[in-house]
């Protein structure tokens, strides 16, 4: 089986991006996928979040700049089956320096590409910046999937009608013409208002099915796990937060499998 690039997205800040990165590869790893979780943002939240230090020199970005390769940024966590390529401030000055690079909207898929060939992993989870800038428009180019993250408030659906059109616009220019909605999973959900379940109701209305069903609720217990350097079923293994994720990455992997078996039925003899 092909391994998938998902690129989990908003150029929105805050959204629950790293929070859903670092927490969805733990539990698809958990259940037995071999994941590698890249940190693609410069803020490196992904990399302490599975309780990596920020070291110079270890992100992608001399790779992407084409010193080098994927393979061996590569780290292990100590998650079993979760392996990481950690961010540090180097990628802050990526967005001017790729710009300069020739077809450099490709860097993020060509530097992939080897690790994709090595069948190691099932699935790639890329921890996206908050912006539509060149790191982001580099997973989208890389990815199969987006996947994206909604807060529960009012300017939710404003975010995701950008990424529309950027995906459109990677579509038509023939940029990534296999990139598709993977899903969109709603954030610190909180059941208790009035707010939190308008802004679903409304989501699910534009989006319909693309909406996962598992929703996250807002939880101390997810916000803090990071400082511990631990995704959340690894830090509290009983909270509403582990047991939402674990759903999530059950729906992920569910949406997963499905379009693999509709790829090998399409692709098979008739
Ligand atoms: N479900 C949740 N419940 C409570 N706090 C949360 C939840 N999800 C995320 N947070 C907290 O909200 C803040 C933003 O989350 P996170 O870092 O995941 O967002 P982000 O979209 O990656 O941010 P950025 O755009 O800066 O990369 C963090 O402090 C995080 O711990
Ligand atoms: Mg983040």
């Amino acid at each position: 089986m092909p391994t998938k690039v998902i690129a989990v997205a908003n150029q929105k800040g805050g959204v629950g991006k790293t929070t859903t990165a670092v927490n969805l590869s733990a539990c698809v790893a958990a259940v037995g996928r071999r994941v590698l979780l890249f940190d693609l943002d410069p803020q490196a939240n992904a990399t302490s979040g599975v309780g990596l230090e920020k070291v110079e020199g270890a992100s992608a970005y001399r790779v992407l700049l084409g010193e080098g390769g994927l393979l061996e940024k590569i780290q292990n966590t100590a998650f079993d089956r979760l392996e990481i390529i950690p961010s540090e401030v180097d990628l802050c000055g990526a967005d001017i320096e790729l710009a300069r690079a020739q077809d450099h909207l490709h860097l993020v898929a060509r530097a992939l590409q080897p690790v994709l060939d090595s069948q190691r992993f099932d699935v790639v989870f890329v921890d996206c910046p908050p912006s539509l800038g060149i790191l982001t428009l580099n997973a989208f180019a890389a990815a199969d999937g987006l996947l994206v993250p909604l807060q529960c408030e009012y300017y939710a659906l404003e975010g995701i009608s950008m990424i529309n059109r950027v995906m459109t616009q990677l579509h038509d220019q023939g940029i990534n013409a296999r990139l598709e909605l993977m899903g969109v999973v709603m954030t610190m959900f909180d059941s208790r208002t009035k707010l939190s379940n308008q802004v679903v109701t409304e989501v699910r209305q534009h989006f319909g099915e693309k909406v996962f069903e598992t929703m996250i609720p807002r939880s101390t217990r997810l916000a803090e796990a990071p400082s511990f350097g631990k995704p959340i079923i690894h830090y509290d293994k009983y909270s509403s937060g582990s047991a939402a994720y674990e759903l999530l990455a059950q729906e992920v992997l569910a949406r997963l499998d499905r379009a693999a078996a509709a790829a090998v039925t399409t692709a098979a003899p008739v």
